[in-house]
């Protein structure tokens, strides 16, 4: 009988075991995919069913086992640059800021958490290495994934050509080799990156020699459940520099997670510093400079993590009586399932709810199912065409899913929409970090210009 059919206890309790093992929580919906990837390993391991091998990985006797079975289950969506803004506010504002500082040592430490086949760790390098202020620093970078797989192919540093589609041209000539049917990156600056196992959520958390300038745990969280966010957050807030700086991905937050750091508002992202007892004042450091978006890397969405709200202000949006409202509290705190579960109660009370399938498609974004994401944000614009944040988004994941030609129709039709007058606001979804008209706008026509040069 295949895995799919089976009762669900051994697939649930293999599900449970991940989560334990590695905080990832797996949804309901990627219940059968994880009973064909256990059959497929059951079968490697000669177990007879599905049930004797789950009771052999919960009583600790395939140790080996899990470095298969993460590797297959754990999402590892990435990219070059992803979230550029990241990268500029990095450059622009927070090395500059850490260098006076760190002047005597001329010394740079930095760690990319979950850093998957080593596309953000490379990308950090470059950004460093291409610093004027710090030529003949010892810059060095920890990466550290759960998915030993995933670090191997890291360590390679071999690229296919499309993982590199959003690395500015004169980034590729300087850094990238081409190599067979892909391009290999520098050894140079390889050699800068350590690439090390390490499970965030298995204990004893480990001690480093140093403390961290800057750590970035992106798009890790959201996959974890409050109380594993909570742990890793606090072992993070450890071994970050008191005046370093933790950088989560744009749909994460420490809102309501920790409150052993405070954002800091980067004008156009957030990073996050560890909360001082004597720097209670919220840190506010120039925006960056306006500029034209450089054409290879229009910006994703609109970053900024949900902001704090006034506590009795919080508790009367989670009591309102909107469900959707409801759901996107609790995504803004990091619960990525229940948001889910509660999505699907409500898109099968009222699947006419345009809003309902816009946050559907959020939520399969940051969960890294694009073509998932492609359909609830078509289910929601063929209901409420006029729902210019829906179209953008929209937009942003035809582009990424390399659906040029598509992703070009719907920047125009938003840029004639709004041109128009036209558009309404998702705002039932105002607690997610969309974009403002203008922003859409803006996007819309630098991610065309870019296309149009690429
Ligand atoms: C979606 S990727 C994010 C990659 C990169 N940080 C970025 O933002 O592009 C998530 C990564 O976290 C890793 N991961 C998941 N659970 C982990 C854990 N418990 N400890 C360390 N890494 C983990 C996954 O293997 C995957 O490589």
């Amino acid at each position: 009988m295949p895995e799919k059919t089976l009762p669900k206890g051994p697939v649930t309790q293999l599900a449970q075991l991940v989560e334990h093992v590695s905080g990832n929580v797996v949804p309901e919906s990627f219940f059968p995919f994880l009973a064909e990837v256990a059959r497929e390993r059951r079968l490697a391991c000669g177990f007879p069913d599905l049930e004797a091998y789950v009771k052999a990985l919960a009583a600790g006797r395939l140790p080996e086992e899990w470095r298969k079975l993460l590797s297959a289950i754990t999402i590892k969506e990435s990219s070059f640059f992803r979230t550029p803004q990241h990268f500029e506010a990095l450059e622009k504002q927070i090395i500059p800021l850490l260098l006076p500082s760190r002047h005597a040592t001329r010394t740079l430490r930095l760690w990319s958490a979950g850093c998957a086949r080593g596309e953000e760790p490379a990308t950090l390098a470059m950004v460093l290495a291409e610093h004027p202020q710090l030529a003949g620093w010892s810059w060095t970078i920890l990466a550290t994934d759960v998915d030993e797989e995933a670090l191997e192919a890291a360590r390679k540093g071999f690229y296919a050509e499309k993982a590199l589609a959003t690395v500015p041209q004169a980034l590729k000539e300087r850094y990238f080799t081409p190599q067979g049917n892909g391009w290999l990156f520098s050894p140079r600056l390889l050699q800068r990156i350590t690439y090390r196992h390490l499970n965030l959520i298995a204990e004893p958390f480990p001690s480093f020699p140093e403390p961290f300038d800057i750590v970035m745990l992106r798009n890790v969280l959201i996959y974890f459940r409050l109380a594993s966010q909570q742990r890793v957050l606090a072992h993070i807030a450890g071994v970050l520099a008191p005046d370093g700086f933790l950088f989560l991905g744009p749909a994460e937050t420490v809102w309501q997670v920790s409150d052993r750091f405070e954002p800091v508002d980067l004008g156009g992202c957030f990073a996050y510093r560890p909360r001082l007892a004597s720097a209670p004042t919220p840190l506010r450091l120039g925006p960056i400079p306006p500029k034209k978006p450089p054409k290879t890397l229009p910006p994703e969405k609109k970053p900024s993590p949900p902001k704090p709200k006034p506590q009795a202000a919080q508790a009367k949006e989670v009591l309102a009586a909107d469900p959707l409202g409801e759901a996107v509290a609790i995504l803004a705190q990091g619960r990525l399932r229940e948001a889910q579960e509660a999505l699907q109660k409500l898109l099968a009370a009222n699947p006419a709810d345009a809003q309902a399938h816009a946050l559907e498609g959020y939520l399969h974004e940051v969960a890294g199912r694009p073509a998932e994401a492609i359909a609830a944000f078509r289910a929601c614009l063929y209901l409420e065409p006029d729902l210019f944040q829906a179209r953008l988004l929209l937009a942003h994941a035809l582009r990424r899913a390399g659906e040029a030609g598509r992703a070009q129709a719907e920047y125009r039709h938003l840029l004639s929409t709004l041109g128009a007058g036209g558009g309404r606001e998702l705002d039932r979804l105002a607690g997610l970090p969309l974009p403002t008209r203008e922003q859409a706008a803006r996007q819309a026509q630098a991610a065309l210009e870019g296309m149009n040069t690429a």
